[in-house]
This record gives structure tokens, sequence and C-alpha cells, in this order.
């Protein structure tokens, strides 16, 4: 096991810049997942650590060893394919054990460590099928046990769940989880999923347009996006973003006029606020009234789209509440939940508690 260091990596296609200038350490053992939208340069990246492509400038350390110049047999990482990448003709046996006999383990010791990866995903008694004759959880969990069968110094799993249906994902995802921690070897793992990224990550690197926009634990980035993309990536609903005017510590846009916040910033500004922050609420206590658009019963709660104006604000309510579309209510958003960006840049001024930490979201 080891860290990975990306100094200075980028990837230029032609004139294309699919990575500009990517600094990154994932630390030994670490489980870090690397989120964004479909093009953003995920794949990119985990090939360069591969080996598979070659960066246009910037060094890969695998540990102490500087790999830029080993061949990808050679780095020791492990990596799990979108498309599973099995051998169709081999059996299950053949596939899992299919980086042993490329490494010369002669096949004697070969089958005692494909029965204990097999065994760890739970494909013991599979071992004969072939990829067609399994389902494709099955498939996905040998192109897993091919990962773990030597126990590699790094794994890259680039969006190995998303040929599964929802309810497999949920269950895989939890097994990579466990496996990972069982093992502790340090884990790149791509996925454009952010509940994905949430439940599995020690640390995320949102990713957009070839750059990273904010590197830090799943709280931190759900808790204090560092701009506007990130505040709109995570988040199911998304966040409430909504342009006004910030002064004297009061935020102002058509038909919502909220007071009292302490930010020392002014200006133009979006506000966001997430769903779960916004709630139903008395005359007396609300903070701006719209009308119902629409109310969609989650299971655990309702969703409720709001028209303030123009614009639509998504709250939370109770399962129990009922509400009827077009009729006018008052919404309170929570003081200590709300987020502020620059409009201009799109980076985070600060929040209701903070102050102006624009200094401080730097240093960190
Ligand atoms: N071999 C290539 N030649 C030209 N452009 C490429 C090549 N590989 C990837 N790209 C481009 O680089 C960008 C990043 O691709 P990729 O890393 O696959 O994104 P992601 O995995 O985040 O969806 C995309 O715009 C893609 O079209
Ligand atoms: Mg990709």
């Amino acid at each position: 096991m080891a860290a990975v260091t990306l100094s200075g990596v980028e990837k230029h296609f032609g004139t294309f810049t699919a990575l500009q200038r990517l600094d990154l350490t994932i630390a030994d053992g670490e489980f870090l997942v690397l989120l964004g939208p479909s093009g953003c340069g995920k794949t990119t990246t985990m090939r360069i650590v591969a080996g598979l492509e070659d960066p246009s400038a910037g060094a890969i350390h695998i540990g102490e060893r500087m790999v830029n110049d080993v061949r990808p047999k050679d780095r020791d990482v492990a990596m799990v394919f979108q498309n599973y990448g099995l051998y169709p003709h081999m059996s299950v046996e053949d596939n899992i054990g299919y980086p042993l006999k490329v490494r010369g383990v002669p096949r004697g010791d070969r089958s005692a460590r494909i029965r204990h990866a097999a065994e760890k995903v739970e494909l013991g008694p599979l071992l004969d099928r072939k990829p067609r004759q399994l389902s494709g959880g099955q498939r996905q969990r040998v192109a897993l046990a091919r990962a773990i069968v030597r126990t590699p110094q790094v794994f890259l799993m680039d969006e190995p769940l998303s040929n599964l249906d929802a309810k497999l994902r949920v269950t895989m995802r939890a097994e990579i989880k466990h496996l990972q921690n069982e093992l502790g070897v340090t884990t790149i793992y791509v996925t454009h999923d952010q509940i994905e990224a949430m439940t599995l990550a020690d640390r995320v690197a949102v990713m957009s347009q070839g750059r990273i926009q904010q590197l830090g634990t799943p709280e931190e980035i759900y808790d204090r996006p560092a701009n506007l993309f990130v505040a709109g990536f995570i988040g199911s609903p998304p966040m409430n973003l909504i342009s006004g005017q910030l002064s004297a510590g009061t935020f102002t846009a058509p038909q919502i006029d909220l007071g009292g916040l302490s930010p020392a910033s002014s200006g133009s500004v979006v506000l966001g606020v997430r769903p779960e922050d916004i709630t139903v609420a008395d005359d007396a206590d609300a903070d701006f009234r719209g009308s119902v658009y629409a109310v969609e019963l989650t299971g655990e709660s309702n969703l409720v789209t709001v028209l303030l104006g123009r614009e639509r604000v998504i709250a939370r309510a109770s399962r129990a509440w009922r509400g009827r579309t077009g009729e006018t209510i008052g919404l309170r958003a929570d003081r200590s939940r709300l987020h502020f960006f620059d409009r201009e840049t799109g980076v985070r001024i600060g929040g209701a508690q903070e102050g102006n930490t624009s200094e401080r979201d730097l240093q960190q």
C-alpha cells in the first residue's frame, strides 16, 4: 500500500485541454472519490495513474517511486472498469486468476488465491461459469475479485457500479466500502453519482472541466461548498440558488427580504440554501411567501416547490404536511445554514454564521 501523488499533471488531446494542472495527494490507505459530470476528466486522470495514458506534463508518484516511465503492469495498481473488462471465453476462475498468470505465478499457487478472492465477494460456487452465464452484479464481483486477487498497492475503480440497477448498486456500494476497509488498500474511485461519492469517500475531489473545484471530506463539501459549481452539484434535490443583493446584513431579491444576517460582505451575490434548510412556516415566522407549484412525497418527507416571482424554491415539509397547488404559503430559512457566493466569480464568500470567511477558506 502506498500514497499516490499527482503533481502538476496536465493532459492535452491536440488543442483540447482535458486536465489543467492537477495537484492531488491520496494518502496511504485512503478512499478518494473523483466526482464530476461526464467529460470533466475523471477517466483520463485514472488512466494516467494506471499508466494507460501519458500525461502531457507533471509527475505521478506511487509511494516514493515516480512512475511516469513505469509500464502499467509494473505499477502495482489494479483497475476495475465500468464495463468490467472480463474475457468472455474464460471461466470465472481464469478471469480472476488472470493478473496472477500474466505475472508468472505458477498454476498450483494460483488456485488458493483465486478461491480466497472469490470467497471475499461470495463467488465461490460460480468459478466454472463463463461471464455470459452470470448476472450483472455477479460479473461486477468477478471484476472486483480480479482486482483483489493480488493485493495491489492501489485500486483504481472507474464507475464500477454504473451498469447495475439501483438496488444492486446500493448493495455493492456497501460491499466495496467494506472490502476497502478490510484490505486498507489506497483507492481512487471515479463516479458522476454524488450519493455514491458521499457514501464511499474519505475525501471527495469534485471536478469540472479538467480542474479540481474542491477537495474535502463529504461533510466539508456538503456544508461548505467552495463555489457555485460544487453547491449546485452536491445534494439532491440540489441547493436553491437565488441571485440578489447583500447589504447591511440583509439579503434582498424579488419577493425575498432576509434580514438579521451577519456576513460583512456586500454586493451582488447568490444565496444558496438547501431544501432541508427551508421549512413551511406560519405567517409570523415566515421569511418569504410564495405559491405552491408542486408537492412530491418522497416517503420520508414532502418536497414542496414554491414559486417566488420567477424563482422556484424547493423546501422540505414533513410527510404529514398537506398543501394544495396554487395555495400561498410562508417559508422560513434556517439562518445558520445559508451560503453566499460572489455572483461574478462564483466563489463562496461565507455563510450566515461564518462572517466573511474568504481568507479562511483559502487557507484550508
Ligand atoms: N483519446 C482522446 N482524444 C481526444 N479527446 C479525448 C480523449 N480521451 C478523452 N478525451 C476528452 O477529454 C475529456 C475528458 O474525458 P474523460 O476523462 O473520459 O471524462 P470523464 O471520465 O470525466 O467522463 C472529454 O471531453 C473527452 O472527450
Ligand atoms: Mg469516464
